[in-house]
Protein backbone atom coordinates (compact mmCIF):
# COMPACT_ATOMS: atom_id res chain seq x y z
CA UNK A 1 0.00 0.00 0.00
CA UNK A 2 2.64 2.58 1.13
CA UNK A 3 4.15 1.56 -2.07
CA UNK A 4 1.45 2.57 -3.91
CA UNK A 5 1.08 5.74 -2.07
CA UNK A 6 4.62 6.02 -2.83
CA UNK A 7 3.79 5.19 -6.74
CA UNK A 8 1.41 7.55 -7.60
CA UNK A 9 3.40 10.45 -5.81
CA UNK A 10 5.90 9.23 -8.33
CA UNK A 11 3.80 9.49 -10.77
CA UNK A 12 3.07 12.96 -10.83
CA UNK A 13 7.04 14.04 -10.17
CA UNK A 14 7.50 12.34 -13.42
CA UNK A 15 4.82 13.90 -15.15
CA UNK A 16 6.45 17.15 -14.00
CA UNK A 17 9.94 15.76 -15.02
CA UNK A 18 8.60 14.81 -18.74
CA UNK A 19 7.89 18.10 -18.81
CA UNK A 20 11.18 19.54 -17.78
CA UNK A 21 13.01 16.81 -19.63
CA UNK A 22 11.68 16.12 -22.86
CA UNK A 23 13.18 18.11 -25.55
CA UNK A 24 14.90 20.59 -23.50
CA UNK A 25 18.06 18.32 -22.14
CA UNK A 26 18.35 16.52 -25.29
CA UNK A 27 21.21 18.29 -26.06
CA UNK A 28 23.30 18.27 -23.06
CA UNK A 29 24.58 14.66 -22.83
CA UNK A 30 27.51 14.04 -24.70
CA UNK A 31 27.27 13.19 -28.34
CA UNK A 32 28.71 9.92 -28.40
CA UNK A 33 26.44 7.87 -26.45
CA UNK A 34 24.93 5.87 -29.08
CA UNK A 35 21.37 5.77 -26.87
CA UNK A 36 21.92 9.67 -26.06
CA UNK A 37 21.99 10.00 -29.69
CA UNK A 38 19.00 7.23 -30.00
CA UNK A 39 17.08 9.97 -27.93
CA UNK A 40 17.71 13.14 -29.73
CA UNK A 41 16.48 11.43 -32.72
CA UNK A 42 13.73 9.87 -31.19
CA UNK A 43 12.71 13.60 -29.47
CA UNK A 44 12.31 15.11 -32.94
CA UNK A 45 9.94 12.20 -34.10
CA UNK A 46 8.15 13.07 -31.11
CA UNK A 47 7.73 16.64 -32.07
CA UNK A 48 7.07 15.52 -35.81
CA UNK A 49 3.77 14.13 -34.67
CA UNK A 50 0.68 14.77 -36.07
CA UNK A 51 -1.20 18.11 -34.43
CA UNK A 52 -4.22 18.08 -31.69
CA UNK A 53 -6.70 18.96 -34.00
CA UNK A 54 -6.41 15.92 -36.20
CA UNK A 55 -7.21 13.86 -33.14
CA UNK A 56 -10.70 14.60 -33.55
CA UNK A 57 -11.47 13.68 -30.00
CA UNK A 58 -11.18 9.90 -30.39
CA UNK A 59 -10.46 7.99 -27.55
CA UNK A 60 -7.83 5.58 -26.65
CA UNK A 61 -8.21 2.87 -24.32
CA UNK A 62 -4.81 2.07 -22.45
CA UNK A 63 -4.50 -1.48 -20.36
CA UNK A 64 -1.57 -1.44 -18.14
CA UNK A 65 -0.81 -4.39 -15.62
CA UNK A 66 -0.43 -2.84 -12.75
CA UNK A 67 0.90 -0.01 -10.18
CA UNK A 68 2.65 -2.36 -7.73
CA UNK A 69 5.87 -1.56 -9.48
CA UNK A 70 7.24 2.20 -10.89
CA UNK A 71 7.84 1.98 -14.21
CA UNK A 72 4.15 0.93 -14.79
CA UNK A 73 3.21 4.06 -13.27
CA UNK A 74 5.45 5.64 -15.03
CA UNK A 75 4.45 4.13 -18.21
CA UNK A 76 0.88 4.78 -18.08
CA UNK A 77 1.67 8.64 -16.87
CA UNK A 78 3.24 8.89 -19.87
CA UNK A 79 1.20 7.48 -22.21
CA UNK A 80 -1.52 9.56 -20.88
CA UNK A 81 -0.01 12.63 -21.29
CA UNK A 82 1.33 12.43 -24.74
CA UNK A 83 -2.02 11.36 -25.95
CA UNK A 84 -3.84 14.01 -24.40
CA UNK A 85 -1.52 16.40 -25.50
CA UNK A 86 -2.58 15.37 -29.03
CA UNK A 87 -6.20 15.61 -28.34
CA UNK A 88 -6.78 12.47 -27.65
CA UNK A 89 -9.42 11.31 -24.95
CA UNK A 90 -7.40 8.48 -22.58
CA UNK A 91 -9.11 5.57 -20.70
CA UNK A 92 -6.20 4.60 -18.05
CA UNK A 93 -6.70 1.16 -16.23
CA UNK A 94 -4.54 -0.88 -14.24
CA UNK A 95 -5.48 -4.59 -13.23
CA UNK A 96 -3.29 -5.22 -10.54
CA UNK A 97 -2.11 -8.58 -11.91
CA UNK A 98 -5.22 -9.52 -12.04
CA UNK A 99 -5.66 -11.28 -15.23
CA UNK A 100 -9.27 -11.50 -15.29
CA UNK A 101 -9.38 -8.16 -14.42
CA UNK A 102 -7.76 -7.01 -17.00
CA UNK A 103 -9.77 -8.98 -19.77
CA UNK A 104 -12.76 -6.88 -18.21
CA UNK A 105 -11.14 -3.75 -18.32
CA UNK A 106 -10.56 -4.31 -22.00
CA UNK A 107 -14.09 -5.39 -22.57
CA UNK A 108 -15.34 -2.69 -20.71
CA UNK A 109 -13.37 -0.26 -23.45
CA UNK A 110 -14.55 -2.08 -26.43
CA UNK A 111 -18.08 -1.65 -25.20
CA UNK A 112 -17.31 2.26 -24.44
CA UNK A 113 -16.38 2.48 -28.11
CA UNK A 114 -12.54 3.74 -27.84
CA UNK A 115 -10.92 3.81 -31.38
CA UNK A 116 -7.65 1.90 -30.63
CA UNK A 117 -6.22 -0.12 -27.98
CA UNK A 118 -2.88 -0.19 -25.95
CA UNK A 119 -1.83 -3.05 -24.05
CA UNK A 120 0.87 -3.67 -22.01
CA UNK A 121 -0.55 -7.39 -20.39
CA UNK A 122 -0.41 -9.59 -17.60
CA UNK A 123 -0.75 -12.75 -19.55
CA UNK A 124 -1.10 -12.39 -22.69
CA UNK A 125 -2.39 -15.85 -23.68
CA UNK A 126 -5.57 -14.55 -21.54
CA UNK A 127 -6.31 -11.98 -23.90
CA UNK A 128 -6.99 -13.53 -27.40
CA UNK A 129 -10.88 -13.62 -27.02
CA UNK A 130 -10.86 -10.09 -26.00
CA UNK A 131 -8.47 -9.12 -28.59
CA UNK A 132 -10.58 -11.29 -31.52
CA UNK A 133 -13.44 -9.00 -30.19
CA UNK A 134 -11.97 -6.00 -30.73
CA UNK A 135 -10.79 -7.05 -34.17
CA UNK A 136 -14.26 -7.74 -34.80
CA UNK A 137 -15.28 -4.11 -33.76
CA UNK A 138 -12.70 -2.79 -35.90
CA UNK A 139 -10.33 -1.20 -32.89
CA UNK A 140 -6.65 -1.49 -33.65
CA UNK A 141 -4.15 -2.93 -31.01
CA UNK A 142 -0.97 -1.79 -30.16
CA UNK A 143 1.28 -3.71 -27.91
CA UNK A 144 2.94 -1.90 -25.27
CA UNK A 145 6.28 -3.44 -23.98
CA UNK A 146 4.99 -6.83 -23.64
CA UNK A 147 4.25 -8.78 -26.81
CA UNK A 148 0.59 -9.99 -27.34
CA UNK A 149 1.00 -13.40 -28.18
CA UNK A 150 -1.13 -15.72 -30.72
CA UNK A 151 -3.02 -13.04 -32.08
CA UNK A 152 -3.34 -11.77 -35.69
CA UNK A 153 -5.43 -8.44 -34.29
CA UNK A 154 -2.04 -6.45 -33.28
CA UNK A 155 -0.74 -3.88 -35.58
CA UNK A 156 2.36 -2.64 -34.06
CA UNK A 157 4.10 -3.13 -31.37
CA UNK A 158 6.57 -0.65 -29.28
CA UNK A 159 9.06 -2.25 -26.82
CA UNK A 160 12.60 -1.99 -25.66
CA UNK A 161 15.46 -4.41 -27.54
CA UNK A 162 14.67 -7.10 -25.09
CA UNK A 163 17.15 -9.40 -25.88
CA UNK A 164 19.21 -6.82 -25.96
CA UNK A 165 18.56 -5.85 -22.11
CA UNK A 166 19.86 -9.78 -21.20
CA UNK A 167 22.92 -9.18 -23.00
CA UNK A 168 23.57 -5.85 -21.63
CA UNK A 169 23.18 -7.32 -17.91
CA UNK A 170 25.45 -10.38 -18.99
CA UNK A 171 27.85 -7.98 -20.58
CA UNK A 172 28.04 -6.03 -17.51
CA UNK A 173 28.87 -9.09 -15.24
CA UNK A 174 31.37 -10.34 -17.60
CA UNK A 175 33.24 -7.00 -17.86
CA UNK A 176 32.82 -6.24 -14.03
CA UNK A 177 34.24 -9.40 -12.89
CA UNK A 178 36.72 -9.58 -16.07
CA UNK A 179 35.00 -13.26 -16.43
CA UNK A 180 37.14 -13.37 -19.50
CA UNK A 181 40.66 -13.31 -18.11
CA UNK A 182 40.31 -14.21 -14.43
CA UNK A 183 41.75 -17.02 -12.61
CA UNK A 184 38.53 -16.28 -9.78
CA UNK A 185 35.60 -18.73 -9.72
CA UNK A 186 32.23 -16.36 -8.56
CA UNK A 187 29.43 -17.91 -7.24
CA UNK A 188 25.37 -16.86 -9.10
CA UNK A 189 22.02 -17.44 -8.73
CA UNK A 190 19.58 -16.58 -10.81
CA UNK A 191 16.02 -14.39 -10.95
CA UNK A 192 14.06 -14.21 -13.95
CA UNK A 193 11.04 -13.45 -15.29
CA UNK A 194 7.54 -14.19 -15.61
CA UNK A 195 6.89 -17.47 -18.08
CA UNK A 196 3.58 -15.68 -19.29
CA UNK A 197 5.78 -12.46 -20.09
CA UNK A 198 7.56 -13.06 -23.68
CA UNK A 199 10.01 -10.17 -22.67
CA UNK A 200 11.02 -12.73 -19.73
CA UNK A 201 12.31 -15.28 -22.44
CA UNK A 202 14.17 -13.06 -24.21
CA UNK A 203 15.96 -11.32 -21.46
CA UNK A 204 16.89 -15.01 -19.90
CA UNK A 205 18.37 -15.73 -23.80
CA UNK A 206 20.43 -12.89 -24.30
CA UNK A 207 21.34 -12.93 -20.29
CA UNK A 208 22.53 -17.06 -21.06
CA UNK A 209 24.11 -16.24 -24.70
CA UNK A 210 27.02 -14.44 -22.72
CA UNK A 211 26.82 -16.20 -19.51
CA UNK A 212 26.52 -19.93 -20.30
CA UNK A 213 30.37 -20.09 -21.75
CA UNK A 214 31.73 -19.03 -18.10
CA UNK A 215 28.54 -21.98 -16.73
CA UNK A 216 30.25 -24.29 -18.87
CA UNK A 217 33.67 -23.53 -17.87
CA UNK A 218 33.66 -23.15 -14.27
CA UNK A 219 34.48 -19.35 -13.86
CA UNK A 220 30.74 -19.16 -13.07
CA UNK A 221 29.69 -21.50 -10.13
CA UNK A 222 25.35 -21.88 -9.83
CA UNK A 223 25.59 -23.97 -6.46
CA UNK A 224 21.97 -24.15 -6.60
CA UNK A 225 22.21 -25.75 -9.88
CA UNK A 226 18.92 -23.66 -10.85
CA UNK A 227 20.24 -21.96 -14.28
CA UNK A 228 17.52 -23.07 -16.78
CA UNK A 229 14.30 -20.78 -17.44
CA UNK A 230 11.77 -22.90 -16.21
CA UNK A 231 13.72 -23.32 -12.85
CA UNK A 232 14.64 -19.45 -12.00
CA UNK A 233 11.80 -17.73 -13.84
CA UNK A 234 9.15 -15.78 -11.06
CA UNK A 235 5.32 -15.72 -11.94
CA UNK A 236 4.31 -12.59 -12.11
CA UNK A 237 7.30 -10.84 -11.61
CA UNK A 238 6.85 -11.26 -7.82
CA UNK A 239 8.99 -9.45 -5.51
CA UNK A 240 8.49 -11.60 -2.30
CA UNK A 241 9.37 -14.95 -4.16
CA UNK A 242 12.16 -13.58 -5.35
CA UNK A 243 13.24 -12.70 -2.13
CA UNK A 244 12.05 -16.42 -0.56
CA UNK A 245 14.12 -18.19 -3.56
CA UNK A 246 17.02 -16.01 -2.68
CA UNK A 247 16.47 -16.81 1.00
CA UNK A 248 16.19 -20.54 0.12
CA UNK A 249 19.08 -20.25 -1.38
CA UNK A 250 21.14 -18.47 0.71
CA UNK A 251 20.35 -21.09 3.39
CA UNK A 252 20.48 -24.19 1.57
CA UNK A 253 23.65 -23.17 -0.80
CA UNK A 254 25.60 -20.50 0.68
CA UNK A 255 26.20 -21.15 4.42
CA UNK A 256 30.44 -21.68 3.94
CA UNK A 257 30.50 -19.92 0.64
CA UNK A 258 29.23 -16.33 0.56
CA UNK A 259 26.82 -15.36 -2.67
CA UNK A 260 28.65 -13.45 -5.37
CA UNK A 261 26.24 -12.79 -7.74
CA UNK A 262 22.23 -11.96 -7.89
CA UNK A 263 21.91 -12.19 -11.50
CA UNK A 264 18.12 -10.83 -11.60
CA UNK A 265 15.82 -8.81 -14.23
CA UNK A 266 13.96 -6.73 -12.75
CA UNK A 267 14.49 -3.90 -9.71
CA UNK A 268 11.51 -5.64 -7.44
CA UNK A 269 14.17 -8.50 -7.55
CA UNK A 270 17.07 -6.74 -6.85
CA UNK A 271 14.93 -5.57 -3.42
CA UNK A 272 13.91 -8.93 -2.78
CA UNK A 273 17.22 -10.35 -2.76
CA UNK A 274 18.72 -7.29 -0.68
CA UNK A 275 15.90 -7.84 1.83
CA UNK A 276 17.46 -11.53 1.81
CA UNK A 277 20.75 -10.85 2.05
CA UNK A 278 20.49 -8.51 4.49
CA UNK A 279 18.45 -10.76 6.75
CA UNK A 280 21.50 -13.58 6.38
CA UNK A 281 23.68 -10.71 7.54
CA UNK A 282 25.52 -9.69 4.83
CA UNK A 283 27.68 -6.53 4.70
CA UNK A 284 29.47 -4.13 2.53
CA UNK A 285 32.48 -6.47 3.21
CA UNK A 286 30.41 -9.39 0.90
CA UNK A 287 27.80 -7.79 -0.33
CA UNK A 288 26.83 -9.56 -4.03
CA UNK A 289 26.74 -7.72 -7.36
CA UNK A 290 23.18 -7.18 -7.88
CA UNK A 291 21.48 -6.87 -10.88
CA UNK A 292 18.18 -5.69 -11.98
CA UNK A 293 15.73 -3.57 -14.45
CA UNK A 294 13.74 -0.69 -15.51
CA UNK A 295 16.08 1.83 -12.81
CA UNK A 296 13.09 2.78 -10.77
CA UNK A 297 13.76 5.27 -8.44
CA UNK A 298 14.11 3.62 -5.66
CA UNK A 299 16.58 0.93 -7.45
CA UNK A 300 18.73 4.28 -8.64
CA UNK A 301 18.94 4.89 -4.73
CA UNK A 302 20.28 1.83 -3.95
CA UNK A 303 22.48 1.79 -6.57
CA UNK A 304 24.14 5.07 -5.10
CA UNK A 305 24.02 3.68 -1.66
CA UNK A 306 25.74 0.09 -3.37
CA UNK A 307 22.74 -1.99 -2.16
CA UNK A 308 21.95 -3.10 -5.83
CA UNK A 309 25.21 -2.13 -8.59
CA UNK A 310 23.49 -2.06 -11.72
CA UNK A 311 19.91 -1.28 -13.22
CA UNK A 312 18.73 -1.00 -16.99
CA UNK A 313 17.33 2.05 -17.79
CA UNK A 314 14.16 2.00 -20.28
CA UNK A 315 13.36 6.01 -20.58
CA UNK A 316 9.57 5.36 -20.53
CA UNK A 317 9.26 8.58 -22.16
CA UNK A 318 10.90 7.54 -25.33
CA UNK A 319 8.76 3.98 -25.41
CA UNK A 320 5.72 5.98 -24.52
CA UNK A 321 6.50 8.84 -28.08
CA UNK A 322 7.12 5.64 -30.11
CA UNK A 323 3.77 3.88 -29.20
CA UNK A 324 1.83 7.19 -29.75
CA UNK A 325 3.46 7.34 -33.14
CA UNK A 326 1.84 3.89 -34.05
CA UNK A 327 -1.82 5.13 -32.48
CA UNK A 328 -1.78 8.05 -34.69
CA UNK A 329 -0.50 5.49 -37.67
CA UNK A 330 -3.79 3.03 -36.91
CA UNK A 331 -6.08 5.99 -36.48
CA UNK A 332 -5.12 9.28 -38.63
CA UNK A 333 -3.05 6.85 -41.44
CA UNK A 334 0.20 8.36 -40.41
CA UNK A 335 3.60 6.73 -41.14
CA UNK A 336 4.31 5.08 -37.76
CA UNK A 337 8.12 4.45 -36.53
CA UNK A 338 9.55 1.02 -37.36
CA UNK A 339 13.09 -0.85 -36.75
CA UNK A 340 12.24 -4.38 -36.35
CA UNK A 341 10.20 -6.30 -38.97
CA UNK A 342 11.47 -9.54 -38.17
CA UNK A 343 12.19 -10.30 -34.33
CA UNK A 344 8.78 -10.54 -33.03
CA UNK A 345 6.81 -13.27 -33.90
CA UNK A 346 3.90 -14.03 -31.72
CA UNK A 347 2.69 -17.40 -32.96
CA UNK A 348 0.21 -15.97 -35.49
CA UNK A 349 1.71 -12.88 -37.54
CA UNK A 350 5.89 -11.20 -37.19
CA UNK A 351 4.25 -7.59 -35.45
CA UNK A 352 5.97 -4.89 -36.96
CA UNK A 353 7.98 -3.00 -34.20
CA UNK A 354 10.30 -0.38 -32.91
CA UNK A 355 12.89 -1.61 -30.43
CA UNK A 356 14.50 1.60 -28.21
CA UNK A 357 17.67 1.08 -26.75
CA UNK A 358 18.60 -0.24 -23.09
CA UNK A 359 21.22 1.19 -21.31
CA UNK A 360 22.93 -0.26 -18.40
CA UNK A 361 23.58 2.39 -15.40
CA UNK A 362 25.37 2.10 -12.04
CA UNK A 363 27.33 4.60 -10.20
CA UNK A 364 29.74 5.88 -12.61
CA UNK A 365 27.51 6.83 -15.32
CA UNK A 366 24.13 7.64 -13.70
CA UNK A 367 24.15 11.34 -13.67
CA UNK A 368 25.06 11.37 -17.19
CA UNK A 369 22.23 9.14 -18.05
CA UNK A 370 19.68 9.72 -15.35
CA UNK A 371 19.65 12.95 -14.21
CA UNK A 372 21.28 14.63 -17.55
CA UNK A 373 18.53 12.80 -19.27
CA UNK A 374 15.72 14.52 -16.73
CA UNK A 375 14.49 11.26 -15.81
CA UNK A 376 15.38 11.58 -12.04
CA UNK A 377 16.65 15.17 -10.86
CA UNK A 378 19.53 15.06 -8.27
CA UNK A 379 16.68 15.73 -4.87
CA UNK A 380 14.28 12.88 -5.89
CA UNK A 381 17.86 10.88 -6.02
CA UNK A 382 18.73 12.11 -2.64
CA UNK A 383 15.27 12.31 -0.45
C1 LIG B 1 9.25 -5.34 -18.69
C2 LIG B 1 10.30 -4.96 -17.67
C3 LIG B 1 9.72 -5.04 -16.28
C4 LIG B 1 8.99 -6.34 -16.05
C5 LIG B 1 8.30 -6.39 -14.70
C6 LIG B 1 8.64 -6.65 -18.34
O1 LIG B 1 7.70 -7.02 -19.28
O2 LIG B 1 9.82 -5.35 -19.98
O3 LIG B 1 10.79 -3.68 -17.93
O4 LIG B 1 10.77 -4.98 -15.35
O5 LIG B 1 8.04 -6.55 -17.06
O6 LIG B 1 7.33 -5.41 -14.58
Amino acid sequence: MKKKILGALLSVAMVATMLVGCGTNQTSAPADNAATEDKADDAASADDAAPAAEANGKKVGVAMPTQSSERWINDGANMKEQLEALGYEVDLQYAEDDVQMQVSQIENMIASGVNCLVIASIDSSALVNVEAQAKEAGIPIIAYDRLLMDTDAVSYYATFDNKGVGTAIGKYIEEKKDLANTSETYTIEFFMGSPDDNNAHMLYAGLMEVLQPYLDNGTLVCKSGRTSFDDTCILRWSQETAQQNCENYLTGFYADEDLDICATAFDGFAYGCKAALEGAGYTEANWPMITGQDAELMATKNIISGKQTMSIYKDTRLLASKCVTMVQAVLEGAEPEINDTEQYDNGKIVVPSYLCTPVAVDQDNYKEIIVDGGYYTEEQLAE
